[in-house]
């Protein structure tokens, strides 16, 4: 089935990013919120994105324009019913994905692939409210999602050899590179990534280094564009957290144990770069500030 249209459920970060990406790549792109103040916040981001990128000239006034034509902004999932695909990307919490799940199996046409950007979340749990397990699977993009190249795929045990290649044709249309990954705890990405950046709090919890030498010995001596905890600060502290217990519930590795400082910045709300409270987010040693 060509996939025309898109329903993204989640207009933060993820979704508006997804969105963006998506009526880029010319999509009809329905863009969800549970609130007005939420739709307007994720649609004022995207479209800053595009007045960003006709200032650098990297777009045309009328080609900004032709993208927002594009991106129409709801509060009622019932509009839905006329998408051909549908990608979650509300709040990392399984039961309220599960609750949409079960909500958008009533609403999207039978048959039409429903996806998750759950980042370290079952995708069987969520498949298996709906009546359409092998239509479901995980399509997980990266932060800041205009930029960041890869999209994985993941494959339940339910999914269909089907779905996954409609997705991957899907994400190569969005310019996109895809990986197949299996319906593991953290994918392939982020069962790498997380105890990396575990492993820098250890390290500063330990008086190893600072924050900011941890920062610059990962930067310089191995060339990734952020630190650790720069990082952190960029990912969310709090996503990290729901990411790590996710990963660790499933797999009781101590690489995936949340350290206490994680757990009390995130008590303390700070949550990174979203809230201006983190690491360095609303301290004078914020790199973005320098
Ligand atoms: N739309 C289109 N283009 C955009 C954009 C947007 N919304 N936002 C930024 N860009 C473009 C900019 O125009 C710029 O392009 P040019 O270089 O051609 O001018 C380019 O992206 C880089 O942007 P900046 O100049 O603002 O910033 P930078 O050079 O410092 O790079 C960064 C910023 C891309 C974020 C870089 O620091 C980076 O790659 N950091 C690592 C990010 C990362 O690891 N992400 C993955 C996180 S893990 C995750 O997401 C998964 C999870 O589940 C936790």
């Amino acid at each position: 089935m060509a996939i025309k249209t898109v329903g993204i459920v989640g207009a933060g970060l993820m979704g508006s990013g997804i969105a963006q990406t998506a009526a880029q790549a010319g999509y009809d792109v329905l863009l969800a919120e549970v609130n007005q103040e939420l739709l307007d916040k994720g649609m004022q981001r995207i479209h800053g994105a595009w007045q960003m990128l006709v200032g650098k000239g990297k777009v045309t006034e009328d080609q900004a324009a032709e993208y927002k034509g594009r991106v129409r902004g709801t509060l009622n999932l019932q509009d839905f019913a006329d998408r051909d695909l549908v990608i979650e990307a509300i709040i990392e919490n399984l039961d309220q994905k599960k609750a949409l799940f079960r909500t958008l199996d009533g609403i999207v046409p039978a048959g039409h692939i429903i996806a998750s950007n759950t980042s370290s979340l079952p995708i069987m749990e969520m498949a298996a409210v709906t009546t359409r397990e092998d239509r479901v699977a995980g399509l997980h993009f990266f932060n800041p999602v205009p930029v960041m190249k890869l999209v994985e795929i993941v494959k339940s045990i339910a999914t269909s050899d089907q779905t996954i290649e409609e997705l991957r044709q899907f994400a190569t249309s969005l310019g996109k590179t895809p990986i197949v990954a299996k319906d593991t705890a953290g994918f392939v990405v982020n069962f790498l990534l997380i105890p990396y950046m575990l492993s820098a709090i250890r390290m500063y919890e330990n008086g190893v280094a600072t924050m900011e030498d941890i920062d610059t010995g990962m930067k310089l001596g191995c060339g990734y564009p952020m630190g650790p905890f720069e990082l952190l600060d960029y990912v969310g502290l709090d996503t990290t957290l729901y990411a790590a217990e996710a990963i660790y519930q499933e797999y009781p590795d101590p690489a995936y144990a949340p350290p206490t400082l994680l757990r009390r910045m995130v008590q303390a709300g700070r949550y990174g770069k979203k809230n201006g409270k983190g690491f360095y987010a609303g301290t004078d040693k914020d790199p973005s500030k320098k």
